[in-house]
């Protein structure tokens, strides 16, 4: 059986682990609440976004504790530029002595459009292109045809200089006159970060940048830096419930 770990907060990582199911087989398991190192698989396929030239905060910490006899495929998913973090993870997995044995980059939409906005035009095409890019990273994996990823000139602090400051971005977040008070942010925020006070919704200091609340929030209703910008995305291929979720 093979194990499909993934991390999303917009869908596009969902989206790739459920076509490698689609074609594979296989379990999903939403990184966060995985609390297993994979050796209940034979084959564990890590499907990620790329944060900052490197990895979300989860799939990072995963890496160490991953049993080290499986076989490791590692699919990183990115907006724009992939800035040496397909190498730097092969590298980190070797570190830690995994059976790694290939890394894949998949362009998809970008997500972190805080202070952009991103023309519907180019989101469809990309993700029309992502998908032949998808079938041709599964037919490499089934025919073990596998891509070991070429040193690259960013240098790794970049990213771990970023990931450290990941959690002021929950700093510069508010809510709007709109929110309900549903308690949506509050349930998918991968760290618990987000709290309901006295009616009304307070952001702690674990952020770990995911812009999971400031893309799902239905009423559009969280904000950054006090500007209401009204673009917000969601992989319009997944049930947008289905992330997060085991399937
Ligand atoms: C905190 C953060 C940092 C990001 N850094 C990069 C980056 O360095 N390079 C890049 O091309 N895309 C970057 N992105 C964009 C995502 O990698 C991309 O949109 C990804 O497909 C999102 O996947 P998801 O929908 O599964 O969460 C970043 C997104 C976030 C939220
Ligand atoms: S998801 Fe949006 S509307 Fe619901 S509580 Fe959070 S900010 Fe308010
Ligand atoms: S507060 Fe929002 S951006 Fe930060 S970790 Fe939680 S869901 Fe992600």
């Amino acid at each position: 059986m093979i194990g499909i770990l993934y991390f999303s907060s917009t869908g596009n990582s969902l989206y790739i682990a459920q076509k490698i199911q689609d074609q594979m087989g296989g379990q999903i398991k939403y990184i966060p609440n995985y609390n297993g190192n994979g050796s209940e698989f034979e084959k564990i396929i890590l499907v990620t976004p790329i944060y900052s030239y490197g990895m979300p905060t989860f799939v990072y910490d995963i890496i160490p504790r991953l049993n080290k006899a499986t076989e490791l495929i590692i699919i990183q998913n990115y907006g724009g530029m992939v800035g040496g973090a397909d190498y730097y993870i092969y590298q980190y997995a070797k570190e830690n002595e995994l059976n790694i044995k290939a890394v894949y980059t998949i362009k998809m939409p970008e997500n972190f459009t805080l202070t952009f906005t991103v023309p519907k035009f180019y989101v469809n095409r990309t993700l029309k292109n992502a998908d032949k890019r998808i079938n041709n990273v599964i037919n490499s994996i089934v025919s073990g045809y596998y891509k070991i990823p070429k040193k690259c000139k960013t240098k790794r602090d970049t990213y771990l200089k970023n990931k450290s400051n990941w959690h002021l971005i929950g700093e510069d977040f508010s809510t709007t006159q709109d929110c309900i008070k549903c308690g949506k942010c509050v349930s998918i925020c991968p760290v618990n970060n987000i709290s309901l006070q006295n009616e009304k919704i307070v952001f702690s200091n674990k952020c770990v940048a995911c812009l999971g609340c400031y893309h799902r929030c239905p009423l559009k209703a969280i904000i950054y830096k006090g500007k209401n910008k009204k673009d917000r995305y969601i992989n319009s291929n997944v049930i947008e419930s289905n992330i997060g979720r085991d399937l």
